[in-house]
């Protein structure tokens, strides 16, 4: 499989190709990128189908977002792009007033490379930065907040519901301990504090900070109550014989899209994927974030 690569970019797209071939069919392409990220996917599919292409990109991080809009900028006639939360499709969809049906969907879950790279806010354990993981500074409460001010018991049931960690009492435990002598100020500082949690033969594989950070990271967020109104509002919008695709990357996300799917009537939607998708041993060679994703497509009939 042939990988798609950008070099002025730090996130390479996930399954571009394949995404690809699931949109060839519609003679007019009228796309939602409702995880826009760097513009990675969006770019790749405005240069794949040159016409009777219309693109609308939604990207929750101001920061980010910017950088998507930079990147596209030579597609300015056929992008509409928009900082704000997808959870908020349909409001964004009615104001377009575009007459013509919406072919594809597409959500990509996740963190981008750029907020474990270059963000500064503390979405990477192995790196000393302020802890504030959210995806736009400016909403919500920060990790700091969380892991400096909430009780043990809510630290612990927020680490074992988003994060599957079963020490997640014990952890909990350690962080309300340590806050005793002073404030957890940074991701490496409260990396620091996961680890002890462990014995060091338990983890070869994972850093056991790995889902610490993400469990934090969904939490501030509200990641998973974000998307699951997204998929709602996203069937409220696709247009007959369109397609909603999902790249997951771990399994609260796929969950979530494979229980919503199924609850929906076979009479009127039909899952295209029966199993997941997964990346080609090519794929997660090149790009070593593809090897935990999931991909799955729905067809409204
Ligand atoms: C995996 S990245 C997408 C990468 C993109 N497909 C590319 O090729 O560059 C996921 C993006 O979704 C964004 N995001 C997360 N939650 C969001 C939400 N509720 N609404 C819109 N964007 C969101 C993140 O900020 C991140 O940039």
């Amino acid at each position: 499989m042939k990988e798609y690569t950008s070099s002025h970019y730090s996130h390479t797209p996930v399954f571009a190709e394949e995404i690809k071939q699931f949109f060839e069919k519609y003679t007019h392409k009228y796309i939602f990128d409702c995880t826009l990220g760097e513009g990675g996917h969006s770019e790749f599919f405005l240069e794949s189908f040159l016409t009777n292409i219309f693109l609308v990109g939604i990207e929750r991080d101001p920061v980010i977002f910017q950088k998507a809009r930079k990147r596209l900028e030579r597609f300015r006639e056929k992008v509409e792009l928009i900082n704000g939360s997808f959870s908020r499709l349909d409001v964004y969809f009615s104001r377009l007033h575009r007459p013509d049906p919406v072919t594809c969907i597409l959500f990509d879950i996740g963190i981008s490379s750029f907020h474990v790279d270059e963000s500064g806010r503390g979405f990477s354990f192995r790196k000393s930065e302020p802890l504030d993981m959210r995806f736009d500074p400016s909403d919500g409460i920060s990790a700091y907040e969380v892991v400096n001010g909430f009780t043990k018991e809510d630290l612990a049931d927020i680490i074992y519901e988003y994060g599957e960690e079963r020490n997640s009492r014990r952890i909990a435990d350690l962080i309300v301990r340590s806050r005793k002598s002073g404030k957890i100020e940074t991701s490496l500082d409260l990396a620091e504090i996961v680890l002890k949690a462990f014995p060091r033969r338990r983890y070869n594989r994972i850093h056991p900070a790995t889902r610490v950070f993400q469990a934090l990271r969904i939490y501030v967020n509200n990641e998973l109550e974000e998307f699951k109104l997204a998929l709602e509002k996203s069937v409220e919008i696709l247009g007959s014989g369109g397609r909603i695709i999902v790249i997951s990357y771990h399994s609260l996300e796929d969950r979530i899209v494979k229980r919503f799917f199924k609850s929906l009537s076979p009479e009127n939607y039909t899952i295209l994927t029966k199993k997941p998708l997964r990346p080609s041993l090519e794929e997660i060679k090149e790009n070593k974030r593809s090897r935990s994703a999931k991909i799955r497509v729905l067809e409204r009939n």
